[in-house]
């Protein structure tokens, strides 16, 4: 399954939707070094315009940025008529923002992404559109193993660790989805409806399942709890504890943005990706625990809390990964201790990174 990036995209042009944000910019750079002609669209507004400015690199008056809604019909038919592919980014992508506001999640992760599929079934010209969704899809996968705080289940879920050596489940594709939260809710619609729409006009289609995606320039947003990488690095560098909701034991897959870029271009171009579900992680399991470890190994000093855990935080999983390397003929290349490791050298010489409302925090502490 041979397949060439650059002969495939050089000169083509790619919407992507969402294409400001922390992924999102990440693809459209990928893109202009492999020679095609990427077109972002986004709402701009996850962030202050410093970070999209400072630290994203986006310029929201450049010619191929275009700071718009995916919801708005006419720009998105606009948009799509002059392009070969498309990656649609574009969410509310806190889980706790679409927890408190599940309408505003409903107008982008839903309409938004129905008027984005409606546009390019409509398109003469689209060869793909790539659908990114996440492995929130999944929940807990099997909620009587793994949700339970019954004692039994919890010994059920210690015999497992015991007889598999391993304390989550590892999802594969295949496997029922069980959204916990509003965000999981309305990406299960965003992937049952890609392959509504657009299998029934016979458009191309796949849709990545991201895991949870770090790396520098991620920065944290006030009340929420995603990005564990980039708040515990953030708390540390100002010698705030770690807070650990829940304990710490839940199970990610943590899979660096540079990773994630390429899989997402590689499953928009793959011949063997047409119309299919792709996990992208690295395969490897890592407690919210741990990963405060690997921060601390960099700040010693730095203590730790246990906090509540949040509504719709899963116990989660780790990627199966056999797909993403059979379909893409590809894996991640960046594992967890380097990735932190990267991300706490580029907070060290990026300090404005870290906002002022949680160095307020730290003020008010000392
Ligand atoms: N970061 C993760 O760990 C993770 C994991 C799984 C899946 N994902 C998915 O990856 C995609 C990108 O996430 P990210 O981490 O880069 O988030 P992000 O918030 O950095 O980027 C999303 C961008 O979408 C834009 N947007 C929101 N509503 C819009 C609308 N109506 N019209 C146009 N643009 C709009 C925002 O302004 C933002 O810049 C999202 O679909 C997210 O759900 C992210």
């Amino acid at each position: 399954m041979e397949y060439d990036l650059c002969k495939e995209l050089q000169g083509k042009s790619v919407l992507v939707t969402g294409g400001g944000g922390l992924i999102g910019s990440r693809i459209v750079g990928l893109l202009r070094g492999l020679g095609a002609r990427p077109v972002a669209v986004c709402m701009m507004d996850a962030y202050p315009g410093s970070v999209y400015q400072g630290l994203f690199g986006v310029d929201a008056g450049a010619r191929d940025i275009v700071v718009g809604d995916v919801a708005d019909e006419a720009l998105m038919r606009r948009l799509v008529r002059g392009c070969d592919f498309v990656i649609h980014a574009a969410a509310v992508a806190d889980v706790a923002a679409c927890t408190r506001d599940a309408r505003a999640a409903i107008r982008t992760n839903v309409t938004g992404t129905q008027v984005v599929l409606d546009a390019v079934a409509s398109s003469d010209r689209v060869q793909r559109l790539c659908f990114v969704s996440s492995a929130s899809v999944y929940g807990n996968g099997d909620p009587e193993d793994w949700a339970s705080p019954e004692p039994e289940k919890r010994a059920l879920r210690g015999a497992l660790e015991f007889v598999y050596g391993r304390t989550a489940p590892r999802f594969a594709e295949d496997w029922p989805l069980r959204p916990l939260s509003v965000y999981a809710n309305t990406k299960v619609f965003g992937e049952t409806q890609t392959a509504l729409t657009l299998g029934a006009v016979g458009v191309s289609f796949s849709v990545v399942r991201y895991f949870s995606v770090y790396g520098d320039p991620q920065v944290v947003k006030r009340g929420s709890h995603s990005w564990v990488v980039a708040w515990f690095a953030a708390r540390a560098a100002l010698g705030l504890p770690l807070h650990l909701n829940g304990g710490g034991a839940q199970i990610r897959d943590f899979v660096h943005v540079d990773d994630v870029a390429e899989a997402t271009v590689r499953a928009l171009v793959a011949p063997a990706a047409q119309d299919m579900v792709i996990n992208v992680g690295t395969g490897s399991p890592t407690s919210i625990g741990e990963v405060a470890e690997l921060v601390r190994g960099h700040y010693p000093e730095v203590s730790v809390v246990e906090t509540p855990m949040p509504p719709g935080d899963p116990l989660g999983g780790y990627a199966s990964t056999r797909r993403m390397r059979e379909v893409l003929g590809w894996a991640p290349g960046i594992s967890v201790s380097e990735g932190v490791a990267r991300y706490v050298a580029w907070l060290r010489a990026t300090p404005e990174a870290i906002p002022e409302w949680l160095r307020g925090e730290s003020a008010v502490r000392s």
